[in-house]
């Protein structure tokens, strides 16, 4: 088991006023290694909250979770921030890639909080993923040369350069035409089946919840298959 959430709850305080909105509410879940899991659910429901709280983005109000055997609740800010660039890899809705970089070197980015130039196995890496991506030609442009779906390729293999264990997508098809959508969903389930990467999304894509192993619908605060 890769991931298990022990009695987690988080709310937010509603801006403006001393009231308390709870969010998730006593929700208990595991995700196996190396399955492909579908969240869905109503907006507002608490899926990009409980992917803040997977990705250790923030923290429960209470509960814990656990990571394998370790309990990220517990981490420092320190452990938190290397868990995140070693483990885990991100895709949003909108890629945030840095306009000023060109997509290799944007790719190349989440290596530079280890104090790691690209070494060459990292760049060869960074190769194979561009290449099977489809934009490895566009390597040195910079992404307002590029369309939407390839940025958020590009967004893809960022998130897949530290080879992380765990791929935390949040809407990535939600920014893209159907014919991009299709590509983007295809490209993480190879991805994940290929490196043995668990993949946890959200998306309100019929297509891409499809092709997932599993799907979970956020109620009440809870998970429920
Ligand atoms: N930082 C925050 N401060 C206050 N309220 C928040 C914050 N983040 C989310 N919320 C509220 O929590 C609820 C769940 O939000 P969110 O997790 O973004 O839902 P979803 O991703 O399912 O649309 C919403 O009512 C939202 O307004
Ligand atoms: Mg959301």
């Amino acid at each position: 088991m890769l991931l298990r959430l022990n009695h987690v709850s988080k709310g937010y305080g509603v801006p403006g006023t001393h009231a308390f909105r709870p969010v998730l509410e006593d929700l208990s879940w595991q995700a196996e290694t190396g399955s492909r899991i579908c969240i869905a659910g109503p907006s507002g429901s608490g899926k990009t909250t409980l992917l803040n709280l997977v990705g250790a983005l923030d923290k429960p109000d209470s509960g814990e979770i656990f990571f394998g055997d370790r309990n990220i609740s517990k981490f420092s800010a320190d452990e938190l921030a290397h868990f995140r660039n070693q483990s885990l890899g991100f895709v949003f809705q909108q890629h945030l890639l840095l306009p000023q970089l060109t997509l290799m070197e944007n790719v190349l980015l989440p290596l530079l909080p280890a104090g790691k130039s690209a070494s060459k196995e990292k760049r060869t890496w960074a190769e194979y993923l561009l290449k099977k991506t489809g934009i490895w030609e566009q390597r040195d442009q910079k992404p307002s040369q590029m369309s939407g779906g390839e940025c958020q390729r590009t967004a893809v293999v960022r998130a897949m350069i530290n080879k992380p264990v765990l791929i935390l997508a949040d809407e990535p098809t939600g920014a893209l035409d159907e014919a991009n959508a299709t590509i983007l969903a295809d490209l993480l389930i190879n991805l994940s089946h290929e490196e043995g990467i668990t993949l946890i999304t959200v998306t309100h894509s019929a297509e891409l919840a499809a092709k997932m192993d599993s799907i979970f619908q956020l109620k009440n605060g809870r998970l429920e298959s």
